[in-house]
């Protein structure tokens, strides 16, 4: 299969990118360097990766930012960055994949612990886990008439980035061990799923 990884460069993607590049071609991408560069929150960026790399069979996402701090301190700018980047990016790249993915592809998105146990601080980053998680069981709903499936991965927190953190990694998952997750959503059947590894 031909597998487009956005965000290959990061502590999750990169290890994504690597666990399935044994099995099938990686296009590697990221806002600043890789095979090629998009910027999620640019459709016509997408536009120009898509149609450059079709026809492909997989896209996963790893990509995207959220605003963390206390609510009361969260600026409209804030939240304007996060439901842009985390949540109408990944959106933007179902969307702007549908016309150049193949028939039976799949598209794989990221979301967050966040989502489902929040902490103080997490207001506007547990927002756009939810409402990605929504979209894509809705998605892939609409989706399945072509055989397109659409899943999201849920990540807990991961070693590599409570370490860059200054935070004890034991309490995270390492990132290669993540990255099983995204490879095994790529090759199996699960459709409108969203997977905590
Ligand atoms: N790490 C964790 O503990 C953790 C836990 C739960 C959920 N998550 C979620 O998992 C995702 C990846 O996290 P990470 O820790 O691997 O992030 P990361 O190390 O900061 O890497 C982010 C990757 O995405 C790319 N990227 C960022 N914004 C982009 C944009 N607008 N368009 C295209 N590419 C973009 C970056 O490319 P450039 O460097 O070129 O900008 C980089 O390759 C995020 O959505 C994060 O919220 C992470």
């Amino acid at each position: 299969m031909k597998v487009i990884v956005i965000g290959a460069t990061g502590v999750i993607g990169k290890e994504v990118a690597d666990a399935i590049s044994g099995q099938h071609e990686v296009v590697r991408v990221s806002r600043n360097s890789g095979d090629f560069q998009a910027d999620i929150t640019d459709k016509a960026s997408l536009e120009k990766l898509f149609s450059a790399a079709a026809p492909f069979d997989a896209v996963v996402c790893c990509a995207g930012g959220g605003a963390f701090g206390p609510l009361t301190g969260l600026t409209d700018q804030d939240f304007d960055f996060s439901l842009s980047s985390k949540l109408m990016g990944q959106v933007n790249v179902v969307r702007t994949a549908m016309p150049f993915i193949r028939d039976g592809g799949s598209i794989t998105l990221t979301s967050g612990v966040l989502s489902t146990q929040p902490m103080p601080g997490s207001a506007a980053i547990s927002l756009v886990n939810c409402g990605l998680e929504g979209f894509a069981r809705a998605a892939a709903l609409e989706l399945r008439d072509r055989g397109v499936r659409v899943n999201v991965v849920s990540p807990p927190w991961v070693s590599e980035t409570l370490q860059m953190m200054g935070q004890d990694p034991s309490g995270g998952m390492p990132a290669s061990e993540v990255a099983r997750a995204y490879a095994r959503l790529v090759e199996d059947a699960s459709n409108g799923q969203v997977i905590s590894p």
